[in-house]
């Protein structure tokens, strides 16, 4: 078997433009592909992203702009894919649900539940929140009997649908989940989640008769195929090849972990195709401890902290915050902070500190890298400790820089070259070593790193802001 990885991010709603917390994962995803990349070689990885857009919020958010919806969408996608491309994220492909290949992929998927019996005609009568597309139980309410997510009431929906038999697949969920102790990660997730299951399972209704925009049911053009059912088999619908599929993660938040957890991976065995191979649900961040929302006028973009910091302090700031799995906290005092003691203040000035030495002494060892170091650095990204990665980045650097204070090689050199050298041949190992990380978790430094190493020459990485 081919050693892949496919790696998926959600598809994102088209509602809004992204904020710091789509970047995030976003971001987290590109880390692991870039990792991976190194590992099984560019060719064996697959990396999507997209935008998922047939979606009632879609609907209301083109009339509230005064926008034909398809106009609305088409600027709202670009919008997304530019914010990737500016903030650098290696997306190997793009997917719009709106597309004809994924209308296509969605139709041949249903057509196959369809045809294993496990779909039905009911009726359904409900609380529908539009914010989460998606039914409410009386327990989900607040005490005001809003939604605890969009804080509004949800709506009466009554109508007939078409329904999934999810119950059948419990045994079989339950099955997946016991003999992968890693499909889904990490484990309070996984603890969370098999206890729903185990809770028993409903059938769920795929169908929305009311909708105005969707993709509609092979089997009933009156029906729309319900958001998130189509939004899911998108995953399918990028995946390039079955040796991919085998080596499929989904990288999403926690809010998402039963629709991808239980309901896709009973989707996918009614259609005879294999569940996905791994799930990773990270946690959700506050800003400054508030939960970041447009009412509270607390959303930061990306794109403007990229514009003030660059790229490459944007990813490690918000990797680097909290353990990816756990809920976190997010400040730009803090990120401030990072970026010039950390960034600035270690890394920028490790790297021309060492390299104007080496010239000055015209020290010719070699940079040699550690692979010890490195392969500790692998362990952790293997194991989706992002944040793990990235503090042993910043302990070398704390570590060479005080090995650079302490020795004090710049009256060494001059007192004894020989037992400097020795000295400046570890310390560029180091460098050599912080420049092969970099590769992963600060990309666009890499290649400036590993060129002042060549020349042995100093210079700013990270300039004051
Ligand atoms: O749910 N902290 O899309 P969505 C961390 N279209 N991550 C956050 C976050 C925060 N404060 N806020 C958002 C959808 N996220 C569906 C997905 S997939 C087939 C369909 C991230 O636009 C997090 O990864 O609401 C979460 O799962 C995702 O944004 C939800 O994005
Ligand atoms: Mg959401």
């Amino acid at each position: 078997m081919k050693n892949t990885k496919f790696l998926t991010t959600p598809i994102y709603y088209v509602n809004d433009v992204p904020h710091i917390g789509h970047a995030y994962c976003t971001l987290a995803t590109d880390t692991l592909a870039r990792f991976w990349r190194g590992r099984v070689g560019e060719e064996n990885v697959f990396f999507c992203t997209g935008t998922d857009e047939n979606s009632q919020k879609t609907v209301d958010a083109a009339k509230k702009a005064g926008k034909p919806v398809r106009k609305y969408l088409d600027e709202m996608a670009e919008n997304w894919r530019a914010t990737w491309d500016r903030i650098g994220i290696s997306y190997d492909d793009f997917i719009r649900t709106t597309e004809a290949r994924h209308v296509e992929t969605v139709h041949e998927i249903l057509k196959k539940i369809w045809e294993a019996g496990d779909i039905y005609r009911g009726k359904y009568s409900g609380k529908y929140c539009t914010g989460c597309e998606t039914f409410l139980k009386d327990s989900d309410l607040d005490a005001d009997g809003n939604c605890p997510d969009h804080r509004r009431k949800p709506e009466i929906l009554e109508e007939a649908n078409y329904f999934f038999r999810l119950s059948k697949y419990e045994g079989a969920i339950l099955e997946l989940f016991e003999k992968n102790p890693e499909f889904l990660l990490p484990e309070s997730r996984r603890n969370e989640i098999l206890s729903f299951v185990r809770g028993g399972l409903d059938d769920i209704s795929i169908s929305r008769e009311s909708a105005e925009m969707g993709i509609s049911c092979p089997w009933d053009e009156n029906h729309k195929i319900y958001v998130w059912i189509e939004a899911l088999i998108n995953y399918r619908t990028v995946c390039p090849s079955e040796d991919f599929w085998n080596g499929v993660a989904h990288i999403i938040g926690k809010d998402i972990s039963k629709f991808h957890a239980v309901i896709w991976p009973a989707m996918l065995m009614s259609a005879g195709i294999l569940p996905p191979a791994g799930i990773f649900a990270h946690g959700f961040f506050t800003i400054d401890g508030v939960k970041m929302s447009k009412s509270l006028g607390n959303v930061i973009s990306p794109v403007d902290l990229a514009e003030k910091f660059g790229n490459d302090a944007l990813r490690v700031g918000l990797l680097g915050s909290f353990e990816f799995g756990n809920d976190g906290d997010f400040s730009v005092a803090n990120f401030s902070d990072f970026y010039r003691t950390k960034l600035a203040g270690g890394v920028g000035n490790l790297f021309n500190r060492v390299l104007v030495l080496a010239k000055k002494f015209k020290i010719e060892s070699r940079a040699e890298i550690s692979t010890e170091i490195l392969k500790k650095f692998d362990k952790k990204l293997e194991n989706y400790e992002i944040r793990g990665a990235i503090e042993q980045f910043f302990e070398l650097v704390g570590m060479s820089n005080e090995r650079l204070n302490e020795t004090e090689v710049w009256k060494l050199a001059k007192a004894n070259l020989a037992s400097a050298e020795k000295i400046f041949s570890e310390l560029l190992g180091h460098l050599a070593t912080l420049a092969e990380m970099a590769e992963v978790i600060l990309p666009e430094s890499a290649g400036r790193m590993r060129e002042m190493i060549e020349k042995r020459e100093g210079g700013v990485l990270f300039p004051q802001v």
